[in-house]
């Protein structure tokens, strides 16, 4: 009978170190997206929630706690309390206000700033390792202010950037040419939206430059390259006019950055770090370029070659970019 079988021992559950644990900051429409991201994937196994807004923090732990049956095994749980983020290797922080219909993200930097001279200090208080990445707005000014407060190296401060920009476009050219996204080689660089810089000059599809590309579609004419371009720019204002808010899409980039760092990956990300000295920039200021990225955050920048064009609209958004940074003091 059942009750007479010795029942097997069972050792001490492991309550040592997490494994990989990841913490989301800010558990509104973007955090969670980021969180239901890392989790359904099953991208690390421990996921940490913060939010100052008690009730909604405890209300999105138990519902994505409750889904646990249906996905890889991923211990999800939060507090307004940062203890609970200790050991993270990740701290993302998508705390703080959005844009309201036709605000522009730079409009966001005073509310914002303010968040992460709290949130940084605290999350490296509990995890003083931790790589620190910046999805909040305007997230290339907000990534220069948690490098700051944070004293931490370059390469472990990192902003989402323009990697949401360049997988906006890298769907749009897809969808034009009937391509899957991950065989279209793109980069968007500078600003985190409004002043983006498409690489034209290095489209390339399946390893064929866009020029030498003849799709009937006409992709590669310079009007439907700048139309794709614009879509990409208004994407964000477009969605926030007709949802509210954008999220998945950044949830998913969010986690595919992630998976690269937990991964070791060396894959190249489009992200916002320090680009002093590349492309003619001597303020010590933060945009998107092309990164590698490594267990220990971002290894290297590669030295695109851009061309004369691209490099004065890279100039423009750095510059742009580094007067907002001044207003924050830091
Ligand atoms: P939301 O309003 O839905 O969520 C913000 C959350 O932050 C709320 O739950 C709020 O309680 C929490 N919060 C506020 N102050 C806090 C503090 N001091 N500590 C901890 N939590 C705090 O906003 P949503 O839609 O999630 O957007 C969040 C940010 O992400 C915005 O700045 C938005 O512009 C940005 N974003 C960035 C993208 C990118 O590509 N970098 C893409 C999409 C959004
Ligand atoms: C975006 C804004 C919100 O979705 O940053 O691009």
């Amino acid at each position: 009978k059942m009750e007479d079988e010795p029942m097997m021992f069972v050792r001490q559950a492991h309550s040592g170190k997490p494994l990989s644990k990841v913490t989301v900051v800010g558990t509104g429409q973007v955090g969670m997206a980021c969180a239901f991201s890392l989790v359904s994937q099953g991208i690390t196994n421990e996921v940490a929630l913060v939010d100052v807004f008690k009730d909604k923090l405890t209300g999105e732990v138990m519902d994505l706690q409750q889904g646990a049956a249906f996905t890889p095994s991923v211990k999800v749980y939060g507090s307004t309390d940062y203890a609970v983020t200790k050991d993270s290797k990740i701290c993302i922080i998508t705390a703080g206000a959005r844009q309201k219909e036709g605000e522009t993200r730079l409009q966001l930097i005073e509310k914002n700033v303010q968040i992460l001279k709290h949130a940084v200090p605290e999350l490296l208080k509990y995890s003083p390792n931790a790589i620190l990445l910046l999805v909040t707005n305007p997230v290339d000014v907000l990534t220069y202010c948690a490098w700051k407060i944070s004293g931490r190296p370059v390469g472990s401060v990192i902003g989402t950037g323009t990697s949401l920009d360049t997988g906006r476009l890298k769907f749009l050219i897809a969808e034009k040419i009937d391509i899957s996204p991950k065989n279209i080689h793109i980069w968007i660089i500078g600003e985190h939206g409004d002043n983006s810089v498409p690489v034209w000059s290095r489209l390339q599809v399946g390893g064929v430059n866009i020029q030498e590309l003849n799709h009937p579609s006409g992709i590669k004419d310079p009007k439907s390259l700048d139309d794709l371009h614009m879509a990409v720019v208004n994407s964000a204002y477009d969605i926030i006019k007709l949802k509210g808010y954008t999220s998945w899409a950044i949830g998913l980039n969010v986690a595919d950055i992630c998976r690269s760092i937990l991964h070791n990956s060396r894959r190249i990300h489009a992200l916002s770090t320090l680009v002093k000295g590349f492309h003619g920039v001597e303020d010590e200021v933060f945009a998107s370029l092309p990164c590698v990225l490594d267990t220990n955050g971002i290894s290297r920048v590669i030295p695109l070659k851009i061309n004369d064009d691209e490099e004065a609209k890279f100039t423009k958004a750095t510059k742009t970019l580094h007067e907002v940074q001044k207003t924050t003091g830091l």
